[in-house]
């Protein structure tokens, strides 16, 4: 998250901002040492541009900045991959010491060394009681109540290779223990050798993945977070919480509560991704009920070790002496068995004097079948999951694991011991009920228009009409009359189109697959009741049972607007509501919304929908889940846990929050397990605040501002991106836009079809601007509705929103940093370079606009700054100036290089080989060139243009790295 880091700082004093230059210099110090080792001349020019761009960042002036460019633009084409590649790894190393620097704050808060906003659950507890006035009993009960759902998606958004995350990960744990340990000198020094080690086998390693990774590879990507990290840090950020509780005087939470859920959208999310198919899915629910199920086997199987007590309650003797006497009747063949199973010790059955061993080898033997029936399931597609998990007698059910670990806790604690009881047996079962037996849940998601032409070919079929030509009351009939009937509508021969067979598998694929390995079905570009229930009808017919809670996606500004009056419909029908048993999910997207109509529009339209879905859901009794579809980044969304869920109005939260985590974002909140304990403390304090003490509510005189300011900002914004005809052109011209697709960084095409602004995806449009440094999508539209306010007078008003209205201040606060990385003058030099000459008056305008909105920005969120003459970058996060000083020198080179290897690329296909003499004979280079492999023989692209698509690719990577955000 790219704020995370700043805004902890805004607290923190000067001293770790020390820290900070002094581990980036160290960090730099290291690459510099590999890099000459290296390659001595390319070190000494590294240096150079390092120092013309300082030089740049510091003055701003036009000399230097021509100084830069002319000594890039001179670079020989394998230089330039060089180039990039030094600094796009120095920005990565830059990010560690970020990350470092934001562990050690945590640390100093966590030993009271330093004060701390309420950003942990310990001091919400206490804050909630102490300055609140609740009861401990109160703030308990609430969060026993409480759940936080994570649903870790495959948006293509971490530009990072796996292999390089892996390695990167090693220097923030070795760097992290410089800066914690007390240290010999001997341990010193092997403690940076084991961080030289590591950034020169990240440096010696290609950077760019040269091949798109299957749906399957990112669930094994997603996977090996929960078995390095979240797996072991949730019983102990569980146990935190009952350390906080017990000093409170209160009991430690239930024993079957889990704080957090787990779901998934990797290889179920198959809306614009044809690579997600019906096989997919099934592999990819297969391959997490393994990793489950691999990693009970560990637990029990180092539970054995400890548990050899023989006291136990007669309940359990009961239980040990029946499994005991079983397997003595046939000791040999159990022995055998075990034996070939190679398991750790334990082969021999165990006697019933050691009752616990016995109760977990019978579980190790069970979990062992459990894995040889998945591995089967894999290799044999067309066997149902379900059905081979239950002829097999293997784990299917949550409870047959759970029954005996309770067991088991129930009768320590009744012979004394209780210490032994809550300590990994505890762990374990808290691990239960926060994974199950499918480690998470997955999401399907598929776009509403595919239902309608699956529903159009069966009403065509039947000889009914075409139901696609139907109006909504029309289908709406139709589809409650079936709904409400027997009549199966999809005969085995019906006629299907390749897409609509597609739709149907899936559907009939789910009724294969355990149920509690899949989460809700997703409609996005939901518009309407019956693309609802047209998806009940279609698991009905399916046979998926229990079926899949059905959640419309709303996620354009219309959409929006129309929710509460979609789901009125649905939730006033009588049947649906008594099919839907109370309870109700809608996800509302972040990133759509604000391409759509700009980030203010966006904001405003998901705050006022909330309400009002919150509201048509309590008038017909019914609870409802919010699920937020947020992206990493500010235009799609993103922003720090903790304000981005206390500026969320009050009453939509109530205890249960369910959220996407998006690509990167995986990474920075679970890359380790300091960072993953303090994403759980985060979430976990969040959401009892904002239960218990929720913000107040806007008053009247602030949503209309509010309203006004999302109608005008964006009137501005459409009729630039959406109104202006040369926008798209420069759009395209002056970005990456339509060189994306070749990253490699997700499973999915990067667009859903050919068109202009309407039919690119939101990633892309936003990863575009942020390359170029305009990062227009995020402002545009926000100037001209503030100076607007301004000129009427509502100066006061909005800085009364400001100080006092936690969506306004959040809202402001993150447009305010991503102006601040903006920058007009890299943004210009793309233009100058890559832009047809009459569309430069559209670029000039642009900026003009973002210099407007600077400023009018800083009037409201420091009253006097421009009086003071601060420039935007010194804006009210002191700290982030800072920040921004330190990698600017590290990015300013990537974007020059970035728009020369553009215009290089464009160049050489616009006249073909012509004009470019470019053959290197020397072997390193050649090896250089010709990394990818599918580029080779045939294939073989000429090299100047292997060079300029490597130096483009490794740029994309490094400003990525730079911005800490990708699309
Ligand atoms: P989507 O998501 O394109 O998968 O709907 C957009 C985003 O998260 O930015």
């Amino acid at each position: 998250m790219s704020f995370r880091i700043s805004t902890e700082l805004r607290a923190g004093p000067g001293q770790f901002l020390t820290g900070l230059r002094d581990d980036d210099s160290l960090l730099r110090q290291v690459f510099f040492s590999i890099l000459r080792h290296h390659h001595p001349n390319l070190a000494a020019k590294v240096d150079v541009i390092y120092a013309l761009s300082q030089a740049w960042c510091t003055s701003q002036s036009d000399s230097d900045f021509e100084l830069l460019v002319k000594y890039v633009s001179d670079l020989k084409p394998e230089e330039r991959i060089l180039v990039a590649s030094s600094f796009s790894h120095m920005l990565n190393l830059h990010n560690l010491t970020e990350e470092v620097n934001s562990s050690q704050i945590g640390r100093a808060v966590r030993l009271g060394e330093m004060d701390s906003p309420t950003r942990d659950t310990n001091h919400s507890l206490l804050k909630l009681t102490a300055v609140n006035g609740l009861t401990p009993q109160q703030v308990y009960d609430s969060l026993c109540n409480q759940t936080v759902e994570l649903v870790l998606t495959a948006h293509p958004t971490q530009a990072l290779r796996a292999s390089l995350l892996k390695k990167y990960a090693i220097v923030r744990r070795e760097l992290d223990t410089l800066h914690s340990k007390r240290m010999s000198e001997y341990e010193k020094i092997e403690t940076l050798e084991a961080i030289r080690a590591a950034v020169q086998a990240a440096w010696r390693t290609d950077e760019i993945r040269r091949s798109k990774p299957t749906p399957q590879d990112e669930m094994r990507s997603g996977l090996s977070y929960f078995s390095t990290v979240i797996f072991d840090v949730v019983p102990v950020f569980h146990r935190r919480v009952d350390t906080a509780l017990e000093k409170m005087g209160l009991p430690r939470l239930p024993l079957d509560k889990a704080l957090f859920k787990f779901g998934s959208w990797m290889g179920g999310d198959r809306d614009g991704n044809p690579n997600v198919t019906a096989e997919t899915t099934r592999d990819v629910v297969v391959l997490a009920r393994l990793e489950a199920v691999n990693t009970y086997f560990r637990q029990v199987e180092s539970l054995m070790f400890d548990l050899s007590m023989w006291r136990c309650s007669p309940e359990m003797k009961e239980l040990a002496e029946r499994i005991a006497a079983a397997e003595s009747r046939e000791a040999a063949r159990v022995a055998e068995e075990r034996k070939k199973r190679n398991y750790a010790d334990f082969w021999a059955p165990i006697p019933a004097t050691e009752p616990f061993r016995v109760v977990l080898s019978h579980m190790r033997d069970r979990l062992y079948n459990t894995r040889q029936v998945l591995h089967q399931c894999l290799v044999h597609p067309n066997m149902s999951v379900r059905g081979a998990l239950e002829e097999a007698g293997a784990y299917l059910d949550i409870e047959d694991m759970a029954r005996p670990l309770k067991l088991m806790y129930d009768s320590l604690m009744s012979t004394g011991d209780a210490s032994v009881a809550n300590s990994r047996l505890l762990d374990l079962l808290r691990q239960l009920r926060t994974f199950g037996l499918s480690m998470m849940g997955l999401d399907i998601r598929q776009e509403s228009s595919r239902h309608t032409e699956v529903m159009d070919a069966i009403t065509t079929y039947l000889g009914l009409g075409s139901y696609a030509s139907w109006d909504e009351q029309t289908r709406l009939k139709f589809l409650l009359d079936e709904l409400q009937g027997k009549r199966p509508l999809m005969p085995p021969g019906m006629d299907m189109s390749p897409d609509v067979k597609e739709v149907v598998a899936t559907f009939r694929m789910l009724s294969g697959l355990p149920s509690d390995s899949l989460g809700a079905y997703i409609i996005s570009m939901a518009k309407t009741a019956s693309d609802v229930l047209a998806v009940v009808l279609l698991q009905r017919e399916s046979g998926v049972r229990p079926a899949l809670r059905v959640v419309p996606l709303f996620e354009t500004l219309e959409d929006l607007n129309n929710a509460p009056g979609t789901m009125t419909t649905l939730l006033s029908n009588d049947w649906y509501r008594a099919h839907i048993n109370g309870m109700h999910e809608c996800m509302i997207g972040y990133s759509d919304s604000g391409k759509d109509a700009g980030r203010l529009a966006a904001a405003w339209a998901l705050y006022e929908t909330q309400e009002k879905l919150v509201a048509v859901a309590a008038e017909y009794g019914i609870r409802l889940v919010l699920f937020h579809g947020r992206g990493g980044t500010v235009g799609r969304g993103g922003g720090p846990t903790h304000m981005a869920i206390r500026s969320q109005p009050s009453g939509t939260i109530n205890g249960h929050l369910r959220v996407t985590v998006q690509g990167e974002i995986i990474e920075q909140q679970f890359g380790e397990k300091e960072v993953c304990f303090r994403t759980l403390d985060l979430y976990t304090s969040a959401v009892l605040e904002a239960a218990l003490d929720p913000p107040p509510a806007p008053r009247q005189e602030w949503r209309d501002l509010m309203t006004r300011l999302a109608t005008d900002s964006c009137d501005m914004y459409r009729s630039v991106v959406y109104r202006t005809p040369e926008f798209y052109e420069y759009f395209m011209q002056s970005t990456a836009a339509s060189e994306l697709g070749r990253l490699n960084i997700g499973s999915r095409p990067s667009s859903r079809k050919q068109g202009g602004i309407e039919t690119l995806r939101a990633i892309p449009w936003i990863f575009a601007w942020t390359q170029q440094r305009l990062h227009l999508p995020v402002w545009l539209g926000i100037g001209e509705a503030l100076e607007g306010a301004i000129a009427q007078g509502y100066q006061p008003v909005l800085q009364d929103m400001y100080a006092n209205w936690p969506f306004f201040t959040s809202t402001l606060d993150l447009v305010e940093m991503v102006l601040a990385k903006a920058d007009a003058r890299l943004s210009a030099f793309y233009e100058r370079t890559l832009v047809e000459g009459s569309l430069a008056p559209l670029g000039e305008k642009l900026r003009r606009l973002l210099a407007k909105t600077q400023q009018h920005i800083l009037i409201v969120v420091r009253k006097n700054a421009l009086l003071e003459g601060n420039t935007p970058s010194q804006m009210s996060t002191p700290n982030l100036d800072e920040k921004i000083r330190l990698r600017s020198p590290y990015v300013a080179p990537l974007n020059v290089l970035q728009a020369l290897s553009l215009k290089g690329l464009r160049k050489f296909r616009e006249l073909g080989h012509g004009g470019v003499e470019y053959n290197p004979s020397d072997p390193e280079i050649i090896d250089l060139l010709s990394r990818d492999p599918h580029k080779k023989g045939e294939g073989a692209q000429h090299p100047f243009v292997s060079a300029m698509d490597d130096c483009l690719m490794i740029t994309i990577k490094g400003i990525a790295a730079g911005m800490q955000n990708t699309g």
